[in-house]
């Protein structure tokens, strides 16, 4: 008797084990963010408007539509293009190449800041926490899309 409820007991924690794992798959995949996720704040964007106008416009607008110097910044040709890559991707190509006449210059907040920007000029939401993209360290990817 004693041993049937035991092995009863065991047979309940197993598929409760079961459960939980099969559970976890989803809740995995759902950590994947995106730029839909509110992954800056406003305060934020309106830094990086100060530090565009500052060291992007010249060539890409104070619009960011672009024109004869740079592509834009801005509707579905930008954020097509870069569809499916990461934030990280896009601060890394940002950092590398950008500002054209003088790349490397931007200081990590910068980035961050002006990326927040162009993010919030495309209609993605703000939420309560800034983008803090680390170029050393990709962690866990937030999806353009
Ligand atoms: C001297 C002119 C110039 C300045 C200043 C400049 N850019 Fe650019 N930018 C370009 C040109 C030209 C291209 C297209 C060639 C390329 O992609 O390398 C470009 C491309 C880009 C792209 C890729 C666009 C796409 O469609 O994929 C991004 C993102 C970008 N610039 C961001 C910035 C940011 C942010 C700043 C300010 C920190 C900046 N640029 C300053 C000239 C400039």
């Amino acid at each position: 008797m004693s041993v049937s409820i035991t092995r009863r007991f065991a047979l309940v924690l197993f598929a409760a084990t079961v459960v939980a794992a099969a559970l976890s798959v989803p809740s995995a995949a759902a950590q994947e963010r995106t730029v839909n996720d509110g992954v800056f704040t406003a305060e934020q964007a309106t830094r990086g408007r100060a530090a565009y106008r500052a060291q992007c416009a010249a060539c890409h607008a104070t619009n960011l539509f672009g024109g004869e110097m740079a592509p834009g910044l801005k509707g579905s040709g930008f954020t097509g293009g870069w569809s499916g890559a990461t934030l990280w991707e896009l601060a890394d190509f940002t950092n590398a190449t950008m500002p054209q006449d003088a790349p490397g210059r931007l200081s990590a907040q910068e980035l961050n800041d002006i990326i927040a920007y162009i993010l919030r000029e495309n209609d993605y939401p703000a939420g309560s926490d800034e983008l803090a993209i680390d170029l050393a360290n990709q962690g866990d990817p937030i999806r353009i899309e």
